[in-house]
């Protein structure tokens, strides 16, 4: 299925959307970015698309089918709504927005509009957590009662001293960047628990000197060394679920810890058997369990041949299909606002030193 996409928002992930949506057989109809000269650039790699001086016109642009929000966190709500208003369609890189409250204006202006949300919420998409999700369907962990991701970036701050680490046009630091991944797909394969509390806690060990960071080959660089720096850049969450349940979340930008110290990615625990597995990558389910008396490893193939850009094609894949065929969208602008509910809930209980309960109302 083939849709026109208007892009907003030509950066890194910008450009990631305008391979993806070429490969998933859609057309990079119209671009805009107040940097000019990178929707240009951007617009001649990708065969051509119109290059348009604002966001109004490119929501006036009639070719347009459905529009994706590439842009700074802060971005998100107000252009959803605009793009929304505007009779278009919309997919929203993650987060949904910075807090809670503008998700509920998307989520007006959606039900006022009757047009289509989908969130950025890539990492359901990847062949190892599709093939993870069969697997816990198919009942053969059994009861889930932990599940963890983590994400350990060593020298990972992306655009150190622009707007990634600057609260106000962020929302946040790792946590609102990297958390809303992991903590979609953890709430996605454990069947959408009912979280009760969360204590969290975060860290901000390397925006500034003396901590020794001097890396500069940067997502969304080069760093601006006179830029703000007003975000954790670590962080450690324990949300307690209903069912005896818990999920845990560690993520970092930057740590010193070697590379391959701790396996990044999800590891689910079920009474019958455990499993774990890295997102994104063409790597297999590592499953454990027990067989007549013996722990034994019966570890699964995914072997899908797959990287980071195919799970963003079956993203664009999908976006396609909910436009024409008017199907609810694999990751919902609900999905998305329970993510913010719980990430505002993590930064209160940072900022609180302590464990907070998570009002039944917010999620
Ligand atoms: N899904 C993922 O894995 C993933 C990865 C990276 C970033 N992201 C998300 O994508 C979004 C963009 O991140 P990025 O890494 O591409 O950042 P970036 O800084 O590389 O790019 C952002 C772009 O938005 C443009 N912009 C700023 N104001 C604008 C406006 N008013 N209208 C249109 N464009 C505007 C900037 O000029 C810039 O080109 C963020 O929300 C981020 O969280 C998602």
């Amino acid at each position: 299925m083939s849709i026109q996409i208007g892009l907003i928002g030509a950066g890194g992930i910008g450009g990631i959307h305008a391979l993806a949506i070429e490969a998933a057989g859609s057309t990079l109809a119209a671009i805009h970015d107040p940097d000019h000269d990178r929707a240009v650039a951007l617009a001649e790699s990708a065969g051509g698309a119109r290059v348009h001086d604002s966001v109004e016109s490119l929501l006036a642009d009639d070719a347009v089918q459905g529009v994706v929000l590439a842009v700074p966190n802060c971005l998100h709500s107000p252009l959803a709504v605009q793009a929304l208003e505007a009779g278009k369609d919309v997919l929203i890189e993650k987060p949904m927005a910075t807090t809670v409250e503008e998700c509920d204006r998307v989520i007006a202006a959606r039900d006022a509009s009757q047009n289509i949300v989908q969130m950025g919420f890539v990492c359901r998409m990847a062949a190892t957590s599709m093939a993870a999700r069969k697997v816990i369907e198919s009942g053969r962990l059994g009861r889930i009662y932990h599940a963890r991701a983590t994400l350990y970036r060593r020298r990972g701050i992306p655009g150190l001293g622009r707007w990634f680490t600057d609260r106000a046009r962020s929302g946040g630091g790792v946590l609102i960047d990297l958390g809303p991944h992991l903590l979609d797909l953890l709430l996605h394969l454990c069947d959408r628990p009912r979280v009760r509390s969360i204590d969290c806690h975060t860290t901000s060990c390397f925006g500034h000197p003396p901590s020794g960071y001097r890396f500069t080959d940067m997502w969304a660089g080069p760093p601006d060394p006179d830029g703000p720096f007003d975000v954790e850049d670590g962080a450690t969450a324990l949300l307690r679920c209903d069912d005896d349940l818990s999920l845990s979340l560690n993520m970092s930008w930057a740590s010193h810890l070697p590379e391959g110290t701790i396996p990044d990615g999800v590891t689910l625990f079920g009474e019958k058997a455990a499993m774990h597995f890295e997102i994104l990558n063409d790597k297999p389910l590592i499953i454990g369990s027990e067989l007549d008396g013996e722990l034994v490893d019966t570890t699964q193939p995914v072997r899908s041949g797959e990287d980071w850009n195919t799970a963003f094609r079956r993203q664009h894949e999908r976006f396609a299909r909910n436009v024409l065929s008017r199907e609810a969208p694999s990751a919902s602008a609900e999905e998305g606002r329970t993510v913010q509910a719980l990430l505002a809930a993590m930064y209160r209980s940072a900022e609180a030193g302590a464990s907070v309960s998570v009002d039944e109302a917010l999620v």
